[in-house]
């Protein structure tokens, strides 16, 4: 069975454009693969520096994993914390890194370019990102399009390693879907916790209607016609509604028979339709969270008897095993 393997960093709240981008390819290819997803929270460390804050949201993305109806018997979750190998593969992996590679990362380049204050832990987080993957010889990495460049400078670290040392890794493939590959936020950018424009998997109804009412439009009156290929509402209806309402809105948007405000109003329903089941299994974990526990615990215990025995074999090429 092939193995795929992905993880979510918990530095805030969980939104759809995760869910749609990566939780979704999870959901859909459990039973197609032999699973490993986790919580990146050595990830998270760069940009999040509150252990109270930092523990919250661990637990909140495993919530997410589970309410959302990941089946632990099928996938190993776990955290990324709980195998510290995988630090020790990122070292191993620095030493194989040019500096310029990482320069031309992007998340690096964008924090360059506000100014904000750049540590080692960001400029490294494509190599730990490489050995996340790697150690558990992954074939298939599903994520969204703004994680591409991530997973082409894993794949250049499998070969180069594999050159310089022998073959060991696996070069893995990205699968991102054209269709959701960025999922726009309530101003249009890509849906994002450092942007502010999310809508939360675990909103509640009313910040889900209330949130939905501010997304940017432009000024055409109730009876103008509208291209929906241009509007933004249009463009997260296409996550929510079936082919038949989409045709349905499509056409009222073309004839001038809908305002923004009413597709707005039928945004935040089927919003609201679809997140109801996810919150109420978000409320049933919530009081069930030694249990989550427990799932993290086992997960851990497989995910580091993969990545002892793998580190077995690196240690061996790399020439420390003597
Ligand atoms: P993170 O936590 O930012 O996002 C988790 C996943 O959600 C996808 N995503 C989106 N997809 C479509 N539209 C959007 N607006 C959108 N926003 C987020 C991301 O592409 C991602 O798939 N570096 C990773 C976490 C990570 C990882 C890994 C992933 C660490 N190690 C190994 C895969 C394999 C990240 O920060 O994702």
């Amino acid at each position: 069975m092939s193995r795929l393997l992905s993880g979510i960093k918990p530095t805030g709240d969980i939104h759809i454009g995760n869910y749609f981008g990566a939780m979704r390819q999870f959901l859909d290819l459990q039973n197609e693969f032999e699973n490993f997803i986790f919580i990146a929270d050595y990830h998270a460390l760069n940009q999040l520096q509150d252990a109270k804050e930092l523990s919250k949201n661990i637990l909140e993305i495993a919530k997410a994993y589970l309410a959302i109806g990941l089946d632990p018997q099928k996938v190993t979750l776990f955290k990324q914390s709980d195998v510290p190998e995988v630090t020790e593969l990122a070292w191993i992996f620095n030493c194989l890194t040019p500096i310029a590679e990482l320069q031309r990362a992007h998340a690096y380049k964008d924090a360059v370019a506000k100014g904000s204050p750049i540590n080692m832990g960001l400029f490294d987080y494509p190599v730990l990102m490489a050995a996340d993957i790697l150690m558990y010889n992954a074939d298939v990495v599903p994520v969204g399009a703004d994680q591409k460049q991530h997973l082409e400078m894993a794949q250049d670290t499998a070969k180069k390693f594999n050159k310089v040392f022998g073959e060991v890794f696996k070069v893995p493939k990205e699968r991102i879907l054209a269709s959701v590959a960025t999922v726009p936020g309530l101003d249009g950018r890509k849906m994002s916790k450092s942007y502010k424009n999310t809508i939360g998997l675990f909103d509640s109804e009313k910040d889900v209607l209330k949130k939905v009412m501010t997304i940017k439009t432009d000024s055409k009156g109730a009876n103008e016609k509208k291209d929906p290929a241009a509007d933004n509402i249009f463009a997260l209806h296409k996550l929510f509604a079936t082919p038949e309402e989409l045709k349905e809105l499509e056409r009222a948007y073309k004839e001038g028979g809908i305002s923004y405000k009413e597709s707005k109003e039928l945004l935040g329903i089927r919003i609201n339709n679809f997140l109801q089941p996810i919150r109420e299994r978000k409320l049933e974990l919530d009081v069930n969270e030694e249990k989550i526990k427990e799932i993290l615990v086992a997960g851990a215990k497989k995910a580091k008897s993969e990545a002892v025995a793998m580190m077995k074999k690196i240690r061996e090429k790399i020439g420390v095993e003597i």
